[in-house]
């Protein structure tokens, strides 16, 4: 468990103090992929900077599995770093140091024996998939490989917390989900804690449990991922959801599908932390004498399951889809039915 309390940071300037972080209050728990999202100087960057003191903040306590990491001296924070991996948007990699002494670069600092070390290496090569590139220098490595040795040299002292600073910013889109699986590959094999923050709300929905949204210095709203999904409170939320959703709330489409079909029943889904969305609808179309189509709608994935409308158009007889509206709404408690037409 991470715990946040009134912590502060002030940059004094010559004109002005500029408060990057203010009063901010947090509890992460243990295991949890936590998501930090914001607009650029929000303060993202020097919140997780603060975490393990590579700016020391001006105010407030961080406590991590009970201790203070705001109270350590320099010796102590040395030791605690360690348990503390971090990742970069640009990867911060050695350039003239292979993939292999990259990786075990903080295990020499950290004084582990070669052979210890050879063999932790080779460990977490296989783990981040980067075997057969051991010997490579960094800059032989495409963007998602250099992040991958970011991470295992992140991962080398076996940390209890791992922080990313915008660690798939830099990538494209595929590459981006690629990394995002391994965070979630080593969250689940490690039970490793990971504090991430970025700017895109796609990186929150897929892997995060819950997240936290930052406006100038403060959280202004948090919550498990899904419920902020569904009902996004701030206006910079709302904005932020709009990146992965659109606006649903201004979609005009119902009103042209309502025009268009003049056959049928269109009825709305609404997925709320549903997994087996695609099954429900071959089910219904299989088990009744109805014709089902999707007409529109966008559902995503998160961490918790499936969420978004979906509008299906169901055609037959009017006992037949009464039945099959029944039955959507007893199989799967989740999903809110509501029949907009006819
Ligand atoms: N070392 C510093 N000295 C002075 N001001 C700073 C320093 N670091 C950050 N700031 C200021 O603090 C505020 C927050 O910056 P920060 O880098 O934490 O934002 P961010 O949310 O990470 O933004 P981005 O998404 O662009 O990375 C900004 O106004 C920035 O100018
Ligand atoms: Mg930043």
């Amino acid at each position: 468990m991470i715990s946040i309390k009134n912590l502060s940071k002030v940059f004094p300037s010559k004109s002005s103090n500029i408060t990057a972080v203010d009063n901010l209050n947090l509890e992460i728990p243990k295991g949890e992929i936590f998501g930090v999202i914001g607009y650029s100087g929000a303060g993202k960057s020097t919140f997780i900077r603060l975490l393990n003191r590579l700016e020391d903040p001006s105010g407030g306590t961080i406590i991590i599995d009970d201790q203070e990491i705001t109270a350590l001296n320099k010796k102590q924070l040395r030791l605690s770093r360690q348990e503390i991996g971090m990742i970069f948007q640009h990867f911060n990699l050695l350039w003239s140091r292979t993939v292999r002494e990259n990786i075990a670069f903080p295990l020499e600092i950290a004084g582990v024996p070669k052979a210890e070390r050879l063999e932790k290496v080779d460990e977490l090569i296989r783990l981040v998939g980067l075997a057969g590139r051991e010997d490579a220098y960094p800059s032989q490595l495409s963007g998602g490989q250099k992040q991958r040795v970011g991470i295992a040299r992140a991962l080398a002292n076996d940390p209890k917390v791992l922080l990313c600073d915008e660690a798939t910013s830099a990538l494209d889109p595929e590459t981006t989900d690629s990394i995002l699986d391994l965070l979630v590959d080593i969250n689940e094999k490690l039970g490793l804690t990971i504090i991430l923050i970025t700017h895109e709300m796609h990186v929150i929905r897929k892997i995060c449990h819950r997240v936290a949204v930052m406006e100038q210095g403060k959280v202004v709203e948090q919550g498990e991922v899904l419920e902020v999904f569904l009902h996004p409170k701030e206006q910079v939320t709302k904005r932020f959801v709009e990146q992965v959703m659109g606006d649903q709330d201004q979609d005009e489409s119902l009103e042209t599908m309502l025009k268009t079909y003049d056959a049928g029943r269109i009825i709305r889904l609404h997925f709320v932390g549903e997994t087996t969305n695609q099954a429900l609808i071959s089910q219904v179309s299989k088990k009744f004498n109805i014709e089902v189509n999707i007409l529109h709608g966008k559902v995503t994935q998160t961490q918790k399951g499936a969420y978004g409308t979906l509008f299906i158009l169901m055609d037959g007889a009017e006992a037949e889809i009464k039945k099959a509206i029944d039955y959507i709404t007893s199989t799967s408690v989740e999903v809110e039915v509501d029949v907009n037409a006819k």
